[in-house]
């Protein structure tokens, strides 16, 4: 559906990281984790397009904010990287935008039983609260957040009201351990039991969590950050090799409509993402 929305709220979480709540038809709230927005971030041409923002949280409201139609709310997270994003942090409660979604393939959280453990870091923890606040009604959910320093790990206090347990690594020490969070994800997985795996982040980081679902056989969904134009999977601007024939003829998938979530062993991961924040 395409909406207009009333921003609500607009706030600064950590050097360059927003989070901005606005208003939302109440069907916003049948989004599934996962599926994300794309938000005309002004009513001019410049910038023309539209930009991709995963779902952070929706609800009812509880502020009279009617104009529009409205008695939802939902909530994005943003890194501030550019002319778009820069004009999104400008906006103030009452402004207005322009918004299409909920757009693609969300999370599938499966059988209740077992552990889930959701692995992310900066805006790549949006979708995961949203899946979070999902999977905690019926499992025992753990998060394990990294990033390059600090101002990379958000909400944790959010997750932890929900009964999350978290685990912090941060590549500079600034916040738990230091290192890899899938360093530490490693470790806890050689105790842990029939747990599933789920994922959102920069590619290095869902590259390396893909990898260790691999080695210890556990089931993996991955959400893909892409630059993307449509999101409608009509420019093919945002495809990613998946592997149905094989890793020596790889097809194509987009990440809008076939994704942004799927299966780490749909894809062709390319080799050379080493290290990773
Ligand atoms: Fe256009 Fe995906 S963004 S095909």
């Amino acid at each position: 559906m395409q909406f207009n929305s009333l921003v609500i709220s607009n706030v600064e979480l950590s050097p360059g990281y927003w989070r901005m709540r606005m208003t939302a038809p109440p069907p916003i709230t049948g989004s599934k984790p996962g599926q994300f927005l794309m938000i005309k971030v002004n009513g001019g041409s410049d910038p023309l397009l539209r930009r991709p923002f995963g779902i952070f949280d929706t609800g009812a409201m509880v502020t009279e904010f009617t104009d529009c139609g409205s008695q939802s709310y939902l909530e994005i997270l943003y890194k501030v990287v550019g002319k778009g994003t820069a004009m999104l942090a400008a906006l103030h409660n009452g402004d207005r935008l322009d918004i299409l979604g909920p757009l693609g393939r969300g999370f599938t959280p499966g059988d209740p039983a077992g552990e889930k453990i959701l692995v992310g870091g900066g805006i790549g923890l949006a979708p995961l609260y949203f899946l979070a606040r999902e999977l905690v009604t019926g499992s025992r959910v753990r998060l394990f957040a990294g990033g390059r320093s600090r101002e990379d790990i958000l909400c944790i206090t959010e997750f932890e009201r929900l009964g999350v347990e978290s685990y912090v690594a941060t590549d500079d020490g600034t916040l738990g351990d230091r290192g890899f969070v899938t360093q530490v994800l490693e470790r806890h997985l050689a105790t842990a039991h029939n747990a599933t795996l789920f994922a959102c982040g920069p590619m290095p980081m869902l590259k390396a969590t893909a990898e260790v679902a691999r080695r210890h056989n556990v089931p993996c969904q991955v959400s893909l950050e892409a630059y993307m134009a449509c999101g409608m999977g009509a420019c093919l601007g945002c495809v990613v090799k998946g592997k149905d024939h094989g890793d020596n003829h790889p097809d194509y998938r987009c990440v809008c409509k076939d994704g942004p979530v799927f299966d780490h062993c749909e894809l062709l991961w390319e080799k050379g993402e080493g290290g990773h924040s």
